[in-house]
């Protein structure tokens, strides 16, 4: 190999006539009969070269046989491309290098899929060869999309007196929350660790032995169903903090947020961010995570509904809906496939109503008496060429099927601005869900987190309508962190152990130790925890989380690259303890 004196993005028209070497490989070749023109890459651009037979002293039919993705080393002389040649979108682009002498470092096999046309290879054959794909100029900018993340992240912190402090990978398994990935252990047969879901009990305790401010750039496991932006192994930006309240954690995660995308993004966060309760987001956007790029709030319609003929919603809880702008051009088939949509949310049909001249037309408009058409139209400042979409039935139901027709409107109406971005901090969560399944109370945060001062009685006589003091911080639909102030009364954290349904014993034995260690002397906290690959996603402009992670799973947790999860040999399982129920023949 020749040693390198530039990078392939680094030669410009003042390097003429100099003598370079690169090392790279081969973007794309073309052939014009003795002349053959290589671009070779490398991470930091492409520069042609240029073997001209007429100069190159080698064997131009070994030229000849390079192909995509080979690696070169050539020296070769810098020289002026001529004028018609010349290209203004490429840094390097009014230069190219004329080869003197090559060395092929390494032949690449025929290639599996192309790596300009990402788009044309199936996503399963990409991740087998990952290597190939984060070859690639979007990969490769959402790496380090990734990378300046973690170091404005870094910065921010540690000029604001945060700790980094790392927390163990092999720890109990605990209740609550998503399912654990487990570890067995060799030395004690017969138990496990646990891989951490996030470091939320050693953060407390690191808060209690009294390091103050703690962060940590950390991987979290979870074993649950897997989405567009989730992955079974990601990583969070992890925080806590002590002697603070909601407005201290929101004040530095404002700054540190505002930091990180005016370094990666160059984007200026609009500020203070604004905020939201849990259920105004709910019955105002039917999500918890809501879009405020665009409008299309949901609207109570049920005095309209009661006062129409229309019957099928006249014992429904509630009856919401959505004003479509323009929407009275969409065609029968297109409100059947909406109505199909909001059928996988459950709900039983989408009713509708085309606003035109003085009333509507089409759907159920002919339940409503010609007056009652009008005042709807007034009031929901309807005008000539809209729809009102309407569902009713049980709350929970509606607000859901609607928060999503909602986001599958703004995608189809192209309502959302691409180039903004818009978070908002959602509070005053409730304390509990109830999960009819194992029919008892579920955290809706975490069992860590605090009620409202002015709730903690309810936690005796309503607990299902206690408020938390958890937040989640939310940009462009997607919840970015999560968070809460924590309980640091032992008293209190049992009582939410009970109203969990843990009695004593298994309250001690599963996080006695927290509870225990609230006793010596705990400072009120609080934390949160960035998703961080969510953030990245947001940074780099994509909506699929596998875009900025090395080496991600598929929706199945598998990773097609290593194949893993992987069988493992009798003797490993042995000395383990651990048998296998092999799957009974069919
Ligand atoms: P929570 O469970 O809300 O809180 O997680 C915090 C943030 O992590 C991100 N996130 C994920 N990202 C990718 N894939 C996943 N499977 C995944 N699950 C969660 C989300 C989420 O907002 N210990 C608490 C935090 C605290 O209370 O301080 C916790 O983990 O962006």
């Amino acid at each position: 190999m020749f040693k390198r004196t530039h990078n392939c993005g680094e030669i410009r028209f003042a390097d003429l006539n100099d003598i370079v070497i690169l090392n790279g490989w081969v973007n794309k070749v073309r052939l014009h009969g003795q002349v053959v023109f290589v671009d070779i890459r490398d991470r930091y651009g492409k520069t042609q070269i240029v073997f001209d037979a007429d100069e190159y002293q080698g064997d131009l039919e070994k030229v000849k046989k390079i192909s995509m993705e080979d690696v070169l080393s050539i020296k070769g002389m810098v020289r002026a491309r001529v004028p018609s040649a010349i290209n203004p979108n490429l840094e390097t682009g009014e230069i190219e290098v004329l080869v003197s002498e090559f060395i092929m470092l390494n032949e690449a096999a025929p290639l599996p899929f192309m790596l300009n046309d990402r788009e044309n290879a199936e996503e399963d054959l990409r991740l087998k060869y990952r290597y190939l794909e984060l070859r690639m100029e979007e990969l490769q900018k959402n790496l380090l999309t990734r990378h300046s993340t973690y170091q404005a992240t870094r910065s921010y912190l540690s000029e604001n007196n945060f700790v980094e402090v790392e927390t163990p990978v092999l720890m109990k398994s605990t209740p609550e929350g998503a399912r654990d990935y487990l570890v067995p252990s060799r030395i004690h047969e017969g138990k496990f660790y646990a891989l951490p879901q996030s470091p939320q009990i050693y953060k407390q305790i690191l808060m209690i032995s009294g390091y103050d401010r703690y962060f940590q750039i950390v991987k979290c496991f979870r074993d649950e169903d897997l989405r567009a932006d989730r992955q079974p192994e990601f990583t969070q930006i992890d925080i806590e903090m002590s002697f603070v309240d909601e407005e201290d954690i929101f004040g530095y995660m404002e700054g540190l947020t505002r930091h990180v995308f005016q370094v990666v993004a160059q984007a200026d966060l609009p500020g203070p961010f604004p905020r939201m309760t849990y259920k105004d987001a709910m019955t105002t956007y039917g999500s918890d995570k809501p879009d405020l790029r665009y409008d299309l709030k949901l609207i109570d319609v049920k005095k309209f509904t009661d006062a129409s003929d229309f019957n099928a919603f006249s014992s429904v809880e509630i009856v919401k809906g959505i004003v479509v702008q323009g929407g009275a051009k969409y065609s029968r088939k297109i409100i059947d496939e909406l109505t199909e949509f909001v059928k996988k949310y459950k709900a039983k049909g989408l009713a509708w109503m085309k606003s035109q001249d003085t009333g509507f037309e089409g759907g159920i408009s002919k339940f409503f008496s010609t007056d009652l058409q009008k005042m709807i139209k007034k009031e929901l400042k309807m005008v000539d060429g809209d729809i009102l979409f309407m569902i009713g039935d049980e709350s929970k139901l509606v607000l859901n099927a609607l928060g999503h027709l909602r986001k599958k409107i703004a995608h189809k109406e192209d309502l959302i601005n691409k180039t903004e971005f818009s978070p908002v901090w959602i509070t005053e969560f409730p304390m509990f869900e109830f999960d009819d399944e194992q029919n008892r109370f579920i955290a809706m945060h975490h069992p860590f987190t605090a009620p409202r001062t002015d709730d903690i009685s309810l936690l005796d006589t309503d607990p299902s309508n206690a408020l938390s003091r958890g937040y989640d911080l939310t940009i462009n639909g997607y919840e970015i962190a999560g968070g809460s102030i924590r309980i640091h009364s032992p008293k209190v954290q049992e009582k939410i152990f009970s109203l969990l349904g843990l009695s004593q014993e298994e309250a001690i034995e599963k996080f006695g130790f927290l509870v225990e260690a609230l006793t010596y002397g705990a400072p009120p906290h609080g934390g949160i925890a960035f998703g961080f690959d969510r953030l990245v996603m947001l940074l780099a402009g994509t909506d699929n989380i596998r875009d900025v992670i090395a080496f991600p799973k598929t929706t199945s947790a598998a990773s097609l690259m290593d194949e893993s999860p992987s069988s493992v040999s009798e003797s490993q399982l042995s000395e383990l303890g651990i048998n296998i129920n092999k799957p009974k023949d069919p």
